[in-house]
């Protein structure tokens, strides 16, 4: 469903790449969990597959099309959920889905019924009438993915999703994942959270300084790696002695 070939991005010409020579694959119907600690590249390659940032070098490839050269098309197919959601907050809730079902051509017969049903599932009923400048972090966070879901697309991409949610927005949102790639949808999400990745993910990778250090099924991590993904996260993102450092701290 997605491949990136030998993407890279280097922000300014004296600095170390951001993303450098990033090759993966995430097959069609899975959930994807995009893993590494702060400042690792997960952002830019995220932001690279959705068209709002230029590669300096590499392609990425959606369904087929390339984001590159047909972006309106990769566009079309995909639902958003960005690290830090942006909105008109002039607006109401309702108001801006009405424009996000106008951007994605949303036919006017389904728009009530599927709003009216995800409003209700992320439990925004009470707000959604009312102007976004008095959302809290979370509600907002909420309204993003509705916006992501409400044109049905067959990818959808978040980043950093969990960050700001309640224990049962975080629980439905993922349920909502699954069940998204139950129906044959593909699900590529980044979070530096292990529990979550561990729990919901088919296949992860772990990014580091801009490069892939490990990529696998969770199927086969779990068989192979007599480890838990957070001890190997650490040990390959270069903090394997933490315990010692807090040891020290502590003292
Ligand atoms: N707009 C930018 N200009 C220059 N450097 C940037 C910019 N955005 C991110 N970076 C740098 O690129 C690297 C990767 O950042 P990012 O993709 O945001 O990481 P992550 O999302 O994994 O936390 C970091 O070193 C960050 O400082
Ligand atoms: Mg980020």
């Amino acid at each position: 469903m997605i491949n990136f070939k030998n993407l890279s991005k280097q922000y300014q010409k004296d600095k170390p790449f951001a993303v450098d020579n990033l090759n993966l694959e995430v097959k069609k119907g899975e959930i994807f969990g995009f893993l590494g600690p702060n400042g690792a590249g997960k952002s830019t390659t995220i932001n690279m597959l959705m068209g709002v940032l230029k590669p300096t070098s590499g392609s990425i490839i959606v369904d087929g099309h390339s984001v590159g050269e047909e972006s309106m098309i990769t566009k079309s197919m995909i639902g958003f959920v960005p690290d830090e959601p942006l909105f008109y907050e002039r607006m109401t809730g309702l108001q801006h889905l009405s424009f996000i079902c106008d951007v994605f051509n949303v036919d006017k017969s389904v728009r009530k019924e599927r709003s009216d049903r995800l409003v209700k599932l992320f439990n925004l009923e009470k707000a959604i009438s009312d102007r976004i400048s008095s959302y809290s972090h979370g509600m907002k966070q909420k309204l993003g993915v509705i916006s992501a879901l409400i044109h049905e697309p067959k990818l959808l991409i978040l980043d950093e999703p969990m960050v700001g949610l309640d224990p049962k927005a975080s629980f439905i949102l993922k349920d909502v994942m699954r069940r998204f790639c139950d129906k044959g949808g593909t699900v590529f999400f980044s979070t530096h959270v292990m529990e979550v990745a561990q729990n919901l993910c088919d296949s992860i990778a772990i990014i580091n300084k801009g490069e892939i250090v490990l990529n696998t099924s969770l199927k086969d991590f779990n068989e192979k790696e007599n480890a838990s993904l957070e001890n190997l996260f650490l040990e390959l993102t270069g903090n394997e002695d933490l315990e010692a450092v807090v040891d020290e701290a502590m003292l």
